[in-house]
Order: structure tokens, then C-alpha cells, then sequence
């Protein structure tokens, strides 16, 4: 019935006094001291100690059992937080309570800390209801506090579950004597203690170090992934803007050829500027800032295709006048025939772009790669429109660089390139030269000097080339 009193009803009904009887110890007749299993009991503990100091604790308590004859026997230890025992180790019938524990302020082991001596409890369930669950009931329960540098860590204690055995003096010496082991041995336990919480700290360690790795990995992972991204971006951008440039040049084509057949086409022309850029109007143009412009656009075709450049270009060029889209087109158009033409080809793939100011100040482009160059049978086909020895190529190209540098009173060439591949030339004469108006303002080039397509001017040039 005591087991069903709740908590505070208990306390009034149950003082401390009450469940203690430890004078009763000195009081009952006692064994004399038993040093021989009392030393055989502390040598056992002492190599068990040694040899297996992670079950040392339950050693302890199975030799308390065993020396004091008792029913039950273990260890409670203070938690770190200090706010309970728990029980560290129990032999006898108690056994399955291990793990269990009492509260530190309201409790037997709080009781013998608190008055920091052994104490012989009976029917403790009678102050201390939550106990009357810990089957079966302790008829006596004798307490030994034990101490790690002077603070007390926990109690060692032996039960008697019924009134078959009293526990006496005798009983209390081995207690106290094996609580001084126990301390000996909470010692080691808590350096294994700390060697667990070092290993599970390490384990984490190594853990957040994986997941660390992993994380870069995902992270270079995800640049690469970008990296590419962009570089696809770029190459969209880039195709882009060739088609672009390529539409926008088209009304330049399209106006020459109208002239040519006396048509007019001004329809396709204007068609043209509706890509937003004016592809018209001449303006003072630095040719070696476009130059710079297509080697970064056609940067990831040269890695690509493993084609090195080299680019020589005259500090001194004077600006020309012109149209920065069409000039620009003119470059690519050539550069990307260049990269075409080694895509195949042996190493090394060089292409070379030079700009130089000319013998009469002019300026002169020169764009030579190493590649396949051209059967000679082709040589005075390559800048006529719709002219193409590759299988997906439009045959534009060329004619519209050709259209282009001619509205722009220049002109263009192709030599063999030596010991291989092309040299694609084009050169526009100073204002006061020979040719006229190109490196000057001039502003109705087309109206006034109509763009002529002309293969017997590109005849003229090729036939200065001693290698064709
Ligand atoms: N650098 C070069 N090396 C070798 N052959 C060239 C070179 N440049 C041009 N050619 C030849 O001239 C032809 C015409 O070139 P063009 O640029 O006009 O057209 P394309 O490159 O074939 O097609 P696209 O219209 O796509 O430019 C090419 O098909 C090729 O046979
Ligand atoms: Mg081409």
C-alpha cells in the first residue's frame, strides 16, 4: 500500500530517521574481519582492473555481492550535470535495473553525499516512493559513499531483500574498503570515458572532413558546370553574332550584286539594319580593337582545336573609316575559315594575325593559318558567292568580305601559304594613297563608289603570288 503514497504525502509520512537504522551496525554482533577474502577480493579487482578496465565497474559490483553475501550490490554514479545517480553497474537480483537511478536531491545516494558517511537504510520505499518499483523490495540497503579528489562521485551499496540477512560492522568495513577500489576504478572508467568522447569526437571529425570533401567535390563539380554553361553561352553569343553580322552584311551582298545586275534589292538592304546595329555608317575604326574582339570570340574554338595564335599588330595603325559590324564580320568570316582549314590539319596549327601599316600608309591585314589551303584549281573561285568545298558551308564567307573591304575601297587577296596553308590579305590605302578614300571620312561610300564584285581584280592579285 506505502508503494501507491504519492511523493509528497510519502515525505511527511517518512523522515529520514525513519528508514535509517546505521547504528543498528555497531549494535548487532558482528563477524571478526575477514582480511583473507577481503584481500583476495581486492587482488581479483586489482588485475580485473588491468586486464579489462571497460567492465570494471560490474567486476566491482559482482565482488560486493559476492564479499558481503549480500541479495543485490552495484554502483551508482553521479551524473555530470549532477542532477541524478544513475546506476552504473548492479549484480544479484537487482540486475535488471541497470541504467535505472534516483534523483540527487531526493534520494538514499543524495542522502549519504549529503552527510558524507555510510548509512544502513531499511524499506527506503517508505520516503522514497519511486523505489517500491525497483523489485524486489530492499528489506536493508547499506550505503558507502566513495570520492575522486576529495568530491564524492557516487555510492557503492550491497542489498539484503529480506530479513534473512542483517548486515553488520564487518559488512560496513569491506563496504568502505571496496568503495575506496571503486574510486580507483571510476577513475579508469572516466579516462575511458574521455578516450570514447575523444574517439566519437574524432569520428566526427573525420566525418565533417568527408562531408567537407564532398562538398568541394560538388563545388568544383558545379563551376565545371558553369564554366561550361558559359562557355556554351559564349559560343551562342558568338554564332550569334556571326549570323547576325552575317544578315546585316547580306544587304551589303545583296546591294553589290543588285548593281552588278542592275536591280535593285534596296528591300534586302534595309532588311539588314533592322538587326539594330547600323550596318552603314562609317565611323573613325580602330582595326587592331576588332581584331582583339574576334581572337575572344573564337577563343574556345582555338583550344579546341589546339591552334596557337600568333598576333603581331602595329602599335602605329591610324584609325580607318568604316563600318566597325562589317569589318568586324570581315575578320571573323576570315579567322573562321583559318580555324576550318586546320581542323583536320597537322600540327603545328598556327594562325597568324598581322596588321601593318603599308609602303604608301595605308593599312594592310594579313591572316595565314597552316592548314589545308587551296587546290589551285579553286583559287579564283573562293570569293564568289555560293563557292564551298565544305559540306555544311553556305559559300557566303568570302564574298561578303569581299563585298565589304570593296565598299570600303579596299581590297582582298589570298597567296599560298608557306610550306602550307593560306594567307588571306585585305588593305585599305591613306587618304592621300593611290586608292583613295579608305583610311578617310567618307560617309556615302556606296552611293558614291557602288561596291563592285569583281573575281578578275582578286585574278590580278593572286597572280602576284609566286606560290599558286
Ligand atoms: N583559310 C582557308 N584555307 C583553305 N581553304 C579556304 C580558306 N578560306 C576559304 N577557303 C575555301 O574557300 C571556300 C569558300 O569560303 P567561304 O568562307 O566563302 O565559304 P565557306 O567557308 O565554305 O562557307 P561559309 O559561308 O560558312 O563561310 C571554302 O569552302 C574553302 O574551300
Ligand atoms: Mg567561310
Amino acid at each position: 500500500m506505502q508503494n501507491e503514497i504519492p511523493l509528497e504525502i510519502s515525505i511527511l509520512a517518512a523522515s529520514l530517521e525513519s528508514i535509517l537504522c546505521t547504528e543498528d551496525l555497531l549494535n548487532r554482533p558482528s563477524r571478526p574481519p575477514d582480511y583473507k577474502v577481503e584481500n583476495s577480493a581486492l587482488v581479483a579487482l586489482t588485475s580485473a582492473l588491468a586486464d579489462s578496465p571497460q567492465t570494471i565497474l560490474q567486476t566491482l559490483a559482482d565482488k560486493v555481492l559476492e564479499v558481503l553475501q549480500a541479495d543485490s550490490a552495484g554502483l551508482s554514479l553521479l551524473t555530470k550535470d549532477e542532477k541524478r545517480f544513475y546506476w552504473a553497474a548492479i549484480a544479484g537480483a537487482w540486475q535488471p535495473h541497470i541504467g535505472g537511478g534516483t534523483p540527487r536531491d531526493f534520494g538514499p545516494c543524495g542522502d549519504v553525499l549529503d552527510h558524507n558517511r555510510s548509512m544502513l537504510f531499511t524499506h527506503w520505499e517508505r520516503r522514497y516512493p519511486y523505489l517500491s518499483t525497483a523489485i524486489p523490495l530492499a528489506d536493508e540497503v547499506l550505503l558507502a559513499p566513495f570520492y575522486v579528489n576529495g568530491k564524492s562521485v557516487g555510492t557503492i551499496w550491497a542489498i539484503a531483500h529480506s530479513n534473512r540477512r542483517k548486515f553488520d560492522a564487518e559488512d560496513l568495513r569491506l563496504l568502505e574498503s571496496m568503495g575506496r577500489f571503486a574510486s580507483v576504478a571510476y577513475q579508469a572508467v572516466g579516462s575511458i570515458e574521455d578516450l570514447k568522447s575523444e574517439i566519437v569526437a574524432r569520428e566526427k571529425a573525420e566525418g565533417e572532413l568527408r562531408q567537407l570533401t564532398v562538398d568541394l567535390e560538388e563545388q568544383v563539380r558545379l563551376r565545371t558546370e558553369e564554366l561550361e554553361q558559359r562557355n556554351a553561352q559564349l559560343a551562342d553569343a558568338k554564332s550569334e553574332l556571326s549570323q547576325l553580322n552575317r544578315r546585316a552584311t547580306a544587304g551589303e551582298l545583296s546591294a553589290a550584286i543588285a548593281h552588278e545586275i542592275n536591280q535593285p534589292l534596296t528591300g534586302i538592304v534595309t532588311m539588314a539594319n533592322a538587326f539594330g546595329k547600323d550596318t552603314h555608317v562609317k565611323t573613325s575604326t580602330d582595326v587592331n580593337k576588332l581584331i582583339r574582339t574576334v581572337l575572344g570570340l573564337v577563343y574556345i574554338d582555338l583550344r579546341k582545336h589546339t591552334i596557337e595564335s600568333k598576333v603581331n599588330l602595329s602599335k602605329q595603325l591610324p584609325p580607318i573609316i568604316g563600318n566597325e559590324v562589317q569589318l568586324e564580320q570581315v575578320i571573323l568570316n576570315l579567322v573562321m575559315n583559318a580555324i576550318e582549314s586546320m581542323n583536320l590539319a597537322a600540327q603545328p596549327r598556327v594562325l597568324s594575325i598581322k596588321s601593318e601599316i603599308t609602303e604608301r600608309n595605308g593599312i594592310q591585314v594579313s591572316i595565314a593559318d597552316t592548314g589545308s589551303g587551296i587546290d589551285p584549281a579553286n583559287l579564283y573561285r573562293v570569293f564568289e558567292p555560293m563557292f564551298t568545298t565544305k559540306a555544311r558551308g553556305m559559300g557566303l564567307g568570302l564574298s561578303i568580305c569581299k563585298s565589304i573591304i570593296e565598299s570600303h575601297k579596299g581590297r582582298i587577296w589570298v597567296t599560298a601559304g608557306s610550306p602550307r596553308g593560306s594567307i588571306f590579305q585585305f588593305e585599305f590605302a591613306s587618304k592621300s594613297g593611290h586608292h583613295g578614300a579608305a583610311v578617310a571620312a567618307s560617309d556615302h561610300i556606296r552611293q558614291t563608289h557602288p561596291c563592285r564584285y569583281n573575281p578578275s581584280r582578286m585574278q590580278l592579285r593572286r597572280s602576284r603570288s609566286p606560290q599558286l
